[in-house]
């Protein structure tokens, strides 16, 4: 399958695996790199070090094969994670919620490919002016913090507004949303919830079961989970903010401090940069405690999970390698359906 992402990759199917805090770490980016996607690692919960550690291992493991790093301007340290981007030779940078090129000034080194997350036109547009070789739309079907608008529009949207190429993000899971995703002016999906339930997703093997049994209405959408409209799985029934679980927001603010290796300061301009986005610093840090818990443990009665509105048509555990060429077969099939009228499942 030839389209402008995997020209600009050199991958061989349009697939990329979105980067996702907590699930999105070496091994899973490692299975999809090597298996002719794209992997973007998602670092938020590790030290500096261990995310050094991990890319240093990404890159020892695929064979010169691109891959890329995500960059949160929400979290602290950012600036020192992007310093290690440059220190270890990331090929492929991408971003969530912010734009960190523009927020914090930074030229895009020159051999890096640049690919941020976008929920509108607007912000899409603004991204290719920065610099960006491609853009993901996050629609909202998407797991985590989700766009506000549902790809049927957001995609012809963005593909009509800007030169770069578009990859839609947000509800796909097999080549039946590859193939409408190619159709609507996308030139690759990115899937982060399909991934997370594969073979070599670190997420328990419980909580892909609990996926796995998901009805498509689990996912639900709301600004409860850290402040921010966020898609996610719970079992919690009066979770209604931070003040519910204050027990988890202060050990949080502490720990955070300790993972990042972070001063007071530091954790004052994060609080400042979340506050000047009307996002509750308490309720957020709660809210990555509370998702932290999900990944690691698999409770879902007492924390919650991000998963995309997709959930409900993921229904095995196939490796990262068999998910995507009976992703890029089946799309391919598809295509050839829809000229001969045999569409169905
Ligand atoms: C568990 C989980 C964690 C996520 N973490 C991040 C993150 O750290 N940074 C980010 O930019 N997006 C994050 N996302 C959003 C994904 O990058 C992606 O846009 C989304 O999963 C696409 O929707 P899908 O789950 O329907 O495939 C996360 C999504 C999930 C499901």
């Amino acid at each position: 399958m030839k389209t402008k992402i995997t020209e600009l990759f050199g991958i061989k199917y349009p697939i990329i695996l979105s980067p996702m805090a907590f699930v999105a770490r070496a091994p899973l980016v490692i299975a999809v790199c090597n298996a002719g996607g794209l992997g973007l690692f998602g670092p938020p919960g590790l030290t500096l070090e261990e995310m050094r550690a991990q890319i240093r291992e990404i890159k020892s493991q695929v064979g010169g094969k691109l891959f890329g790093v995500n960059i949160m301007p929400v979290m602290p340290k950012v600036k020192e994670l992007i310093q290690i981007l440059i220190e270890e030779d990331v090929p492929v940078w991408t971003s969530g919620i912010r734009n960190p090129l523009t927020m914090f000034n930074i030229k895009k080194p020159k051999n890096v490919i640049f690919i941020p997350a976008v929920g509108n036109v607007r912000q899409a547009i603004s991204v290719e002016k920065s610099g960006a070789d491609a853009v993901i739309v996050q629609s909202l079907e998407s797991g985590g913090h989700a766009g506000l608008i549902a790809s049927s529009v957001l995609v012809p949207e963005v593909a009509r507004a800007v030169k770069i190429p578009v990859v839609s993000a947000g509800g796909y899971a097999d080549g039946h949303g590859l193939a409408a995703a190619l159709a609507l002016g996308a030139e690759g999906i990115a899937m982060g919830t399909r991934f997370a339930v594969t073979q070599e997703s670190p997420i328990p093997e419980g909580l892909k079961k609990c996926y796995i049994e998901a009805k498509d209405t689990d996912a639900v959408l709301s600004a409860v989970w850290d402040g921010m409209p966020q898609r996610a799985m719970s079992k919690m029934k009066h979770y209604r903010g931070w003040w519910t679980h204050p027990w988890d927001a202060i050990p949080t603010l502490i720990n955070s401090k300790k993972s990042f290796n972070a001063s007071w300061k530091e954790i004052l301009e994060n609080a400042r940069i979340l506050m000047e986005m009307k996002v509750s610093p308490p309720q957020f840090a709660t809210g990555m405690a509370l998702f932290q818990k999900a990944i690691a443990t698999g409770d879902t009665k007492h924390a919650f999970a991000p998963v995309g509105q997709v959930v409900g048509l993921i229904k095995d555990i196939p490796t990262c390698r068999e998910l995507i060429e009976r992703t890029a077969a089946e799309a391919e099939q598809v295509i050839k359906d829809l000229y001969t009228n045999k569409m169905g499942r």
